[in-house]
């Protein structure tokens, strides 16, 4: 069978198998028991047992795909390395500190398998992204007040975002979530792997204005993973329920794969708002934890 136009593939449940003739090449259709979801430029080719190759290989060349274990309800994902990143959300002094937020006992439990996660991701070559939230003086001209009253601390609507932080056990915190300030650094030894990471061409750091990294028309990181054919992407960071979530969601709508990491992932809101972000995150993508995807990944 040949078929000449790529829109044909929306209207192909189970293939026998079929050749297209595209701009891209011929490309030769999966010949047993596959869906293709989606078109040809962003699909998934769904297998048998609940496994879902998203290495688009119809249309871009692939190196070595890796198959993850996920624990959700989609079992099995089959990726390719040169298209997949971790994203670090917020992982911040600000939010991690035990004397700026004592309450996050989760989040620096996180830090060490966060920490496996990017040396693991390193040594495949897969780009390590720190979303973080760094604000500049240009994005008060359009920043919320629900922002600026959710950010407010000891009832002072202005101490928010901006406002000088004072000392922290000795050091100047800065101004609050603004870039460059120590409150807005990564915590404890990610800072180190930060630098470390963006020195050395592994890793790459983006600053957010929103809970999502990825709201609007672009984004720093939007345009990123857009110029490097980015399009599955693993998620961690703090809280989960709030920046993690709200950069998920935002890189579903847009069509990227979303893997949720449970234990890179943590948040001080009440456990019923991790239960939702797990429950919806599998709906939307996947779910896994790192001790299944670094050993995948070895
Ligand atoms: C694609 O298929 C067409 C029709 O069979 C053939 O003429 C052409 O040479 C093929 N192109 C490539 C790059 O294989
Ligand atoms: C393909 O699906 C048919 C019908 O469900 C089944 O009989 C057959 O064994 C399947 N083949 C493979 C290779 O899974
Ligand atoms: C599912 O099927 C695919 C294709 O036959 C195979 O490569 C893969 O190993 C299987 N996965 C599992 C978890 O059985
Ligand atoms: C405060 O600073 C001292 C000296 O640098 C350090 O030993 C201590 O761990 C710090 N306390 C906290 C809670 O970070
Ligand atoms: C950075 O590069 C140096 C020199 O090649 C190497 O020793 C170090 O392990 C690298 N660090 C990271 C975080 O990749």
């Amino acid at each position: 069978m040949k078929l000449t136009s790529p829109q044909t593939l929306l209207s192909l449940s189970t293939l026998t198998s079929a050749t297209l003739i595209t701009t891209a090449g011929n490309i030769t259709l999966p010949s047993t028991n596959t869906s293709v979801l989606g078109n040809l430029y962003n699909h998934w080719i769904s297998l048998p047992n609940s496994t879902f190759d998203l290495t688009r290989s119809l249309v871009y060349p692939t190196t070595t795909p890796i198959s993850i274990p996920m624990f959700g309800s989609r079992k099995t994902a089959i990726i390719e390395p040169t298209r997949s990143a971790l994203v670090i959300i917020d992982m911040q002094n600000f939010f991690l500190h035990p004397l700026l937020s004592p309450r996050a006992t989760g989040g620096r439990t996180a830090v060490q398998p966060t920490l496996n996660m990017i040396d693991g991701f390193r040594k495949k070559r897969m780009p390590v992204l720190w979303t973080n939230w760094g604000l500049d003086e240009y994005d008060f001209l359009t920043i919320p007040p629900s922002f600026l009253d959710g950010f407010s601390s000891d009832d002072d609507p202005l101490k928010t975002f901006g406002s000088e932080m004072g000392l922290v056990n000795g050091t100047d915190a800065g101004r609050l979530l603004m870039r460059g300030q120590w409150n807005s650094q990564p915590y404890g030894p990610l800072y180190d792997a930060q630098v470390e990471g963006v020195k050395n061409g592994t890793d790459f750091y983006f600053n957010k204005n929103r809970l999502s990294g990825l709201w609007g028309a672009q984004t720093p990181l939007g345009l990123y993973l857009q110029e490097s054919q980015i399009t599955t992407l693993f998620f961690g960071g703090v809280n989960a329920d709030q920046c993690v979530w709200g950069t998920f969601l935002d890189a579903y709508y847009k069509g990227y794969d979303v893997v949720y990491v449970d234990d890179i992932s943590a948040t001080t809101s009440p456990e019923y708002a991790t239960q939702m972000v797990k429950y919806n995150a599998d709906l939307d993508g996947f779910v896994s934890n790192s001790a299944l995807i670094l050993t995948a990944l070895e």
